[in-house]
């Protein structure tokens, strides 16, 4: 294997088309090179760092998670799927990486200042949530992984991890392996939400569900925002923050069409319903197998879980391994 990859997702909702191009699909290609060995984790303790008095809320978007990463086509036959909290090593690693991280430097990751404002903690700010950046230090390098894809707001974390392992490395000896950030092409990691407003996430209710029915789809698409001056068919419309054609760049094959689209839609006379139907269907082509997939895998969610399980028994393995070469290096393997 050349590369170990490890990447991650909280379990607080099920996944959008946001996450499918930002991440998901990307995903897939990397699966498809054996050179690659995958571990995809659903990051159940770092969701509890800000939902701990509501665990119902991880718990059950386990299955759901788990259920998206199969519908878009990941393949537990080669990639490892596992749920974080039952890896014990995780947490063990984490301790010893605190006492290499000051106070003064968890604070400054931008990335978690800026969610301690958004959800107003204050000083109230839970301690586990405060230093999720150093666990996520141990899911990346109890695996060794090399890579490690994410969106551009977690490039501190892999700075973080990258200190900790110099650190770790400088004091103990050559353990752990230095983690590469893979960042999503310009222009591909943000999908706009259907309001237009800023990137698709749950909390601003603006997102398209790999688990949506056709339906839904369709009647999120009629409620896209589009251009608000674009009022009689006849009139010239604009394309540049139209979600319609935003969305037509990302997922249409047919690329010119879309290009006569635009320039019609520009001059007037091309009506936004025409215009949303096509949309509908493309985005039809390409939700429906996965909407068939998760449908099929949702009938038996025992099953699901079961692969989760022999996930984390095939991931414990590995984290155990380098738990057993962090102690030794460390000087605390006491009894072996
Ligand atoms: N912080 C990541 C997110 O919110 C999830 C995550 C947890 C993760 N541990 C990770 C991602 C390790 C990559 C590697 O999306």
């Amino acid at each position: 294997m050349t590369n170990t990859i490890l990447t991650g997702d909280r379990p607080t909702g099920q996944l959008h088309l946001g996450h499918y191009v930002g991440s998901l699909k990307n995903r897939v290609i990397m699966q498809s090179d054996p050179e690659n060995e995958l571990f995809i984790m659903v990051a159940d303790m770092q969701a509890l760092t800000d939902n701990a008095k509501n665990p119902e809320k991880v718990s059950s978007n386990i299955l759901q998670v788990a259920l998206d990463y199969l519908a878009v086509g990941l393949d537990p036959a080669r990639t490892t799927m596992f749920i974080q909290s039952q890896i014990p090593e995780l947490s063990e690693l984490t301790m010893y990486f605190l006492n290499l991280v000051s106070v003064g430097r968890v604070r400054r990751n931008p990335t978690v200042k800026s969610e301690i404002e958004q959800k107003g903690f204050g000083d109230s700010v839970p301690t586990g949530f405060f230093i999720y950046p150093v666990s996520q230090a141990s899911d990346i390098t109890a695996f060794k992984a090399n890579l490690v894809p994410v969106g551009e707001d977690q490039k501190p974390m892999l700075e973080q991890t990258q200190e900790i392992v110099h650190s770790f490395n400088n004091t103990y000896g050559e353990v752990l392996v230095e983690p590469k950030g893979v960042f999503p092409d310009k222009g591909m990691g943000r999908l706009p939400g259907i309001d237009g407003n800023g990137k698709m996430s749950k909390s601003l209710g603006n997102g398209i569900y790999l688990a949506d029915s056709a339906e839904t789809v369709a009647k999120k698409v009629m409620s896209m925002y589009t251009d608000p001056n674009h009022i009689h068919v006849e009139d010239p419309g604009q394309v540049e923050g139209n979600m319609v054609f935003t969305y037509l760049d990302v997922f249409g094959k047919d690329k010119e069409k879309i290009e006569e689209l635009k320039a019609h839609y520009r001059r007037g006379g091309l009506g936004d319903v025409k215009i949303k139907r096509y949309l509908i269907d493309v985005l039809e082509e390409e939700l429906l197998p996965i909407r068939t997939r998760r449908e099929e895998f949702a009938q038996d969610p025992g099953q699901v879980m079961q692969m989760l399980k022999e996930g984390s028994e095939k991931a414990q393995a590995v984290a155990a391994q380098t738990m057993a070469e962090v102690k030794k290096a460390m000087g605390i393997a006491y009894f072996s």
